[in-house]
């Protein structure tokens, strides 16, 4: 007998299943059998101490924010927020306390303390290390989507509180500038290229 349309849509709806979990699977396969784009993102980020004026794409920074919500927290209590300062007016009140490097979109993390999870044995408070892994969440995509990237942590807080009253509710963590960096002067600093050897940094037990 002949198939109806509807059942042979089902098959359909089995097979692009399918399709997609061998999407999923080569993915799995080509990470665990040595994929290195993970590493080459790591190598390639770098702190841009100048952009130009070329805009960031919303794409882009759509991606870079939905890597931070996705960060995980302590007891999966979420206690930071984003700001993202890309309007002419926030932007200078930004650059009124600190120059961050004229970026032309600068991400303002922030984390409440009352909102976070807190260690019993030694009282001690997870939102900072929540803000710290959401930070290292944009700034890692950022990187992924060409983005050059700076964190910042040399800032007064209480000075972005006064020009950006709206973080107010929240403790100021860190700022994360974010654009294309400037010809010439955007490149790594030395610093760049020092780090200690793994010999210095493990102690294998
Ligand atoms: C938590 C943190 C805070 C930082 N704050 C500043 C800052 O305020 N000003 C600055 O020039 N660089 C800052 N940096 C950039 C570091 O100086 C930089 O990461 C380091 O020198 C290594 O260089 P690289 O990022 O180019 O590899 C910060 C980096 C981190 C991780």
């Amino acid at each position: 007998m002949k198939k109806s349309f509807l059942s042979r849509m089902g098959n359909l709806g089995k097979i692009m299943n399918r399709a997609a979990f061998s999407d999923v699977q080569q993915k799995i396969t080509k990470y665990h059998y040595g994929s290195d784009a993970f590493m080459r993102i790591l190598e390639s980020r770098y702190s841009c101490h100048a952009f130009s004026n070329y805009p960031v794409p919303e794409t882009k920074l759509n991606m870079v924010l939905e890597a931070g919500r996705l960060a995980p927290s302590a007891s999966n209590l979420q206690p930071t927020r984003i700001w993202v300062v890309k309007s002419e007016d926030a932007l200078a009140r930004l650059r009124t306390v600190h120059p961050c490097y004229n970026a032309p979109v600068v991400l303002i993390v922030g984390c409440r303390n009352e909102e976070a999870w807190i260690r019993e044995s030694d009282g001690v408070n997870a939102a900072k290390t929540d803000a710290a892994i959401m930070l290292t969440h944009l700034m890692l995509t950022a990187t992924d989507a060409g983005l050059a990237n700076m964190w910042i942590w040399d800032f007064n807080p209480s000075k972005i509180r006064e020009v950006l009253p709206e973080t107010r509710e929240h403790g100021v963590y860190a700022l994360l500038a974010l654009g294309y960096p400037e010809t010439g002067a955007g490149k790594p600093t030395e610093l760049h290229s020092v780090r200690k050897s793994l010999d210095e940094l493990v102690k294998t037990l």
